[in-house]
């Protein structure tokens, strides 16, 4: 039987893509990767594994409607059926957001509601809170405020850097992410 299949939406480094493609028992196989930024060191990764790539620049095109309907066609050509966002830098818009309803899940690195957007390690950091941590959830038309599915505390101590605190958020990100995944996948969407 043919696995269900993923895309992973990414703009960075893609260690958490990374950390998908090591789990050996994922329940899925990620079929794509979507990257809207040249040069990103995910896109690397994904060809070492002969994972096809799609690129785009959103500045080519009119709407952000106008680059998600290509994604889409890209998305059901692939025959995609979950879409696991890994530091992708962009609002997912209305268009997307229909075509995958209740399939669009990202990672934090925060403990949300605290901390969304941009810079959330920093942004923890700076306000000294003793812990933060990691959260996954499904995707809404907001910033990071989307329905949460797990969330994993990570605790901040008194000699952390932004680096050492870093490193530690990352560690829960690369075990948690596939967890749940996987838990996902399996069960069609509900934990
Ligand atoms: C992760 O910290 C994730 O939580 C956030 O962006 C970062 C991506 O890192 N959304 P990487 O590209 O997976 O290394």
């Amino acid at each position: 039987m043919s696995r269900v299949k993923a895309a992973v939406f990414a703009s960075g480094a893609g260690s958490n893509f990374q950390a998908m493609l090591d789990e050996s028992d994922l329940a899925c196989e990620i079929v794509l990767l979507i990257c809207d930024r040249p040069g990103a060191a995910v896109i690397e990764r994904a060809r070492k594994h002969q994972i096809p790539v799609y690129q785009f620049d959103p500045k080519q095109y009119a709407t952000k409607e106008a680059y998600e309907r290509e994604l889409v066609t890209v998305l059901k050509k692939a025959r995609v059926e979950w879409i696991f966002l890994a530091g992708y830098m962009r609002i997912v818009g209305s268009y997307l957001l229909h075509a995958y309803q209740g399939k669009i899940v990202n990672i934090h690195p925060s403990l949300l509601p605290d901390f969304p957007g941009k810079d959330a390690i920093t942004q923890a950091f700076a306000a000294k809170v003793d812990k933060t941590g990691v959260t996954i959830h499904f995707i809404d038309e907001g910033i990071d405020t989307g329905p949460i599915i797990a969330q994993q505390t990570v605790d901040m101590y008194p000699d952390d850097t932004i680096r050492s605190l870093t490193k530690r958020i990352q560690q829960v990100e690369h075990k948690l992410y596939p967890k749940i995944i996987k838990q996902l996948v399996q069960n069609e969407g509900e934990l």
